[in-house]
């Protein structure tokens, strides 16, 4: 296993997590023992996130110890690799809107410590506006306001010099629009607020989608 950025290992070409819930799964990925430690299989197909990391994502701007907000948890699937790389020392604030999915993501967060489920619609973050203010903010709601849900939850939990990592699902935005035309727009409506480190597109894991790391000034 070879830590390629903090908490994300590599083996045999394939993206890792330490596994914090050891013996348990979170939705039937492979694991692996070495030396005593459990390490989970990052499947890209299933985690947005890891298909980035597949497709070169350059920095990782997720640490022991990082808060996180991540809106659209679903069930978990990469919250769960989030929180492994955070440890106990972090937290993942996890919300999402689906009763159904929450019902999942419940036995996850019941199982590790630095999950916590927060039943909400993120248009309405005053609706968890108990959080504290985070270090990275993770979105992935496949919405059409999905630029303006993450300008409002930057602007009442992100830290400056915080970090925004957001899945864009292009055909939730326009249909009738090229999916390159839209990062295009989206890429410079970002830089008007944040500083746009990498956009990647995240075929061929996911079509239509891609994946911009930014940080708040
Ligand atoms: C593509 S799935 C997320 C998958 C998840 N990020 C993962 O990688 O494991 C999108 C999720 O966002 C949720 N969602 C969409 N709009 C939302 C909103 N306004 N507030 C909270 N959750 C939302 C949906 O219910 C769905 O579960």
């Amino acid at each position: 296993m070879k830590d390629i950025f903090n908490g994300v290992y590599k083996y045999r070409g394939e993206f890792y997590t330490k596994n914090m819930d050891p013996g348990e799964k979170v939705y039937g990925e492979d694991t692996v023992k070495l030396d005593k430690l459990e390490y989970r299989y990052w499947d890209p197909n299933r985690s947005k996130l890891a298909a980035a990391l597949k497709k070169g994502l350059k920095k990782l701007p997720l640490d022991k110890g990082s808060k996180v907000l991540y809106l659209g948890a679903a069930q978990g699937t990469t919250a769960s690799h989030i929180s492994d790389i955070v440890e106990e020392n972090g937290i993942v604030y996890c919300v999402e809107f689906s009763e159904r999915a929450v019902r999942d993501l419940l036995d996850v967060c019941e199982r590790r410590v630095n999950m916590v489920p927060i039943l909400s619609d993120a248009r309405k973050p005053y609706e968890y506006e108990w959080i504290e203010k985070v270090d990275v903010i993770y979105q992935d709601v496949a919405q059409p306001d999905q630029i303006e849900i993450m300008k409002r939850n930057c602007s009442r939990f992100l830290k400056s010099g915080g970090w925004v990592m957001f899945a864009v699902k292009a055909r939730a935005m326009d249909v009738t629009k090229e999916p390159k035309e839209i990062y295009k727009e989206i890429e410079s409506e970002l830089r008007e607020s944040f500083g746009v480190v990498e956009l990647m597109e995240l075929d061929p894991f996911e079509g239509d989608h891609c994946f911009v790391l930014a940080r708040k000034p």
